[in-house]
């Protein structure tokens, strides 16, 4: 079995050129770190151009509020709009030696998007997925070259938070796990090494928390007593603020699989199936199906 922890005396690859499947929420902050940490071109791809042109506007506000937050000066907000581009062309990447996919939590929808890379990309270029929960093994099982796969699990938002997850699959080799170390640490990340496992740590750990806030709303606890109740505990922010951050879907998708892989403490949520089908929120007092309403 592949051993999990930075491996000695190995040193990642060269990164000149980075792609990033998708443009979505998770796929921009990731565009931005990376093009931020590493200085080299990013380009992102999307499967049609509304997308795109979605995803390349949402970077580039990002970089507008940065700016006017003066964490950006206006020499680098330029330098990083020209390293930043947008793509639907899937061939573009193909210079890439880092290609990062960050599209739907589905285990079918990345395995083919790394299927539609292995026939562009090098042979070389390393294949890392931000997965939250899903099995980085499973994702590249049926590659030509699944040593170059790894877990590079970043959380919302990018810019902040401090922790990625580097994931070592069955076949990862030497080469692409000091890669996704090096790549953390560049981005100044503190990485852990966490093995293959449904929800790797912190989703694993942090959906037995909020699956146990979903179940007391079940009960009729109201959303904002949850919020503030858990705020003197140290939390940045309440559950269901978080659950808005995370947007209900991607949450209920960690769920499943959490509930598929390890069982049922990981229990449905009603309320939260609700929320994610009618698009409603939480926070905003909308979405709040307890057991005593109407
Ligand atoms: N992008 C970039 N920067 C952001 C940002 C964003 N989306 N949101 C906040 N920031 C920055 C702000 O610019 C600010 O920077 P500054 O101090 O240099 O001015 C700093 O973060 C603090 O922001 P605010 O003052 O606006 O607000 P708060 O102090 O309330 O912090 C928060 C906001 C950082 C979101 C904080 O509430 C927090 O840490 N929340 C917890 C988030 C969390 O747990 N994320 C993990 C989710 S799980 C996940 O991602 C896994 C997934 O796979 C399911």
């Amino acid at each position: 079995k592949n051993p999990v922890g930075r491996p000695a005396d190995v040193t990642g690859r060269e990164i000149e050129s980075v792609g990033v499947a998708g443009a979505g929420l998770m796929a921009g902050q990731l565009a931005l770190l990376l093009a931020r940490s590493l200085r080299v071109p990013v380009t992102m791809r999307e499967i049609d151009e509304d997308r795109a042109a979605k995803g390349l506007a949402a970077v580039q506000a990002e970089i507008e509020r940065a700016t006017a937050r003066g964490q950006l000066g206006a020499n680098e907000a330029e330098q990083l709009g020209s390293l930043l581009s947008v793509t639907t062309d899937v061939s573009d990447l193909a210079g890439a030696d880092l290609v990062i996919e960050a599209v739907f939590e589905e285990l079918d929808v990345k395995r083919t998007v790394f299927a539609e890379l292995e026939q562009v990309v090098r042979p070389d270029t390393i294949l890392a997925t931000n997965t939250s929960s899903l099995s980085v093994t499973a994702m590249a099982r049926d590659l030509q070259f699944p040593e170059r796969v790894v877990g590079l699990h970043f959380f919302n938002p990018v810019a902040v938070m401090p922790l990625v997850e580097v994931v070592r699959a069955e076949r990862t080799d030497d080469v692409a796990y000091a890669t996704a170390f090096a790549i953390a640490e560049s981005c100044r990340k503190t990485a852990v090494a966490v093995a293959d496992a449904p929800g790797f740590v912190v989703n694993r750990l942090l959906l037995r928390l909020l699956g146990e806030v979903l179940g007391a709303l079940e009960e009729g606890m109201p959303v904002s007593v949850a919020d503030e109740a858990l705020a003197p505990m140290g939390l940045p922010m309440g559950p269901f603020q978080l659950l808005e951050l995370v947007g209900p879907a991607v949450a209920e998708h960690v769920l499943v699989t959490l509930r598929q892989e390890l069982g049922e403490r990981y229990p449905d949520s009603p309320g939260l199936a609700e929320v994610v089908r009618t698009g409603r929120s939480f926070v905003r007092g909308e979405g709040r199906p307890t057991a005593s309403s109407p």
